[in-house]
């Protein structure tokens, strides 16, 4: 079984912190954060990978090369942006004839992929969406069923904050239907390829579920996923102790750190400094009483003695100088453009 990831988007909600690294490669509890989809995907049987990117493509190669055994991973050549669908049409030649996986690779989940293809079999189906409820689906694309689950339609962002099933981003797909695409084109699939197939009277099917699914798109949710692995809600993930400190990291005795924080690599919390709801990534560092809430801190990112940050984004290697206050802010490295 084969599956393409989608791993090209520049992550523009998640900037500064994606100017450097691909979303799919930012750490989720210390580890990029494509090694939990890759085991994922392992999991359910799927060993042979297609990944592309126009965008940091040497970040993926050393990821690739640090990465071994299981799942084989294929990099194929994307050097404009094709979207979610170029992309996909870019990995024709690789995915062979039998139905493939295609996943957004900033998704943490547990999808039953194992009863998705089954499901997709009995069916009959040549593209199966895995889907999911929710209340508003004003900020997802909705897709609209008959009782049997068959697609009738996609509705992108809906205006009113109506309830539905709305688009998970895992499909499998028969290679067969979409061979005759133009490749080379920048194309999204939700947009540009379904509701073609819709047009032309296909079998597509939704699958349901209420898996555990959380987009790791905006610093809000990257956010939340890490409180919930800490929680432990995420169960399909490995048990951690709140607040998570990587064993290299240096937190002084006499910082405070609330539950939901991660501390990673060789990052520094120096005395007096308090930290909540946050999270420290490799080698940055809080220094003396400064005060540090709701904040990604990037790779190597500092925060002076005494400073406040809360709710903001620093980039790799940005600061805050000693005694500012920042809210709401994304910091990038003195410097860098953007
Ligand atoms: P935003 O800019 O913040 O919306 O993030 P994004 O660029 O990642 O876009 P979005 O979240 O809508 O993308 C969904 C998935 O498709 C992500 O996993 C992206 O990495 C991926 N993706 C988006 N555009 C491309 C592309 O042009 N090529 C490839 N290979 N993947 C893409």
């Amino acid at each position: 079984m084969k599956a393409v990831v989608l791993v090209g988007g520049e992550g523009t909600r998640m900037r500064p912190l994606t100017e450097t690294l691909p979303k799919p490669l930012l750490p989720l509890m210390g580890r990029p954060f494509l090694h939990h989809v890759l085991d994922h995907l392992v999991a359910h049987g799927v060993h042979e990978i297609i990944l592309s990117s126009p965008y940091l493509g040497a970040n993926f190669a050393s990821f690739i090369e640090e990465r071994h055994g299981d799942p084989k991973i294929t990099w194929i050549t994307e050097t404009e942006p094709l979207g979610t669908g170029g992309a996909v049409l870019n990995a024709l030649d690789q995915v062979g004839g039998d139905p493939f996986f295609v996943l957004n690779g900033d998704i943490l989940t547990d999808l039953n992929l194992t009863e998705m293809l089954a499901a997709h079999h009995e069916r009959g189906s040549v593209v199966s969406i895995s889907t999911f409820h929710v209340d508003d689906a004003r900020a997802f694309g909705l897709v609209i069923t008959d009782d049997g689950g068959r697609i009738l339609e996609f509705r992108e962002k809906p205006e009113d904050p109506i309830p539905g099933d709305v688009n998970a981003g895992t499909y499998l797909i028969d290679p067969v239907v979409v061979q005759d695409f133009p490749r080379g084109a920048n194309t999204s699939i939700e947009r540009e390829i379904f509701p073609v197939l819709i047009e032309r009277g296909l079998a597509m099917t939704a699958f349901g579920s209420d898996c555990y699914w959380l987009d790791l798109g905006t610093p809000e949710n990257y956010l939340r996923a890490h409180f919930d692995i800490l929680e432990g809600r995420v169960g399909f993930e490995s048990e951690v102790v709140a607040p998570f400190i990587d064993p290299t990291a240096e937190v002084d005795l006499r910082s405070q750190l609330g539950r939901w924080v991660v501390v990673g690599e060789r990052a520094v919390v120096a005395e007096g400094a308090e930290i909540e709801d946050s999270v420290v990534l490799a080698g940055a560092s809080v220094g003396r009483n400064a005060k540090v809430v709701g904040t990604v801190l990037g790779p190597s990112a500092s925060v002076g003695e005494d400073a406040r940050v809360d709710g903001c984004v620093l980039g790799e290697g940005a600061s805050v100088p000693a005694g500012a206050v920042m809210g709401g802010e994304k910091i990038r490295r003195a410097g860098a453009s953007g």
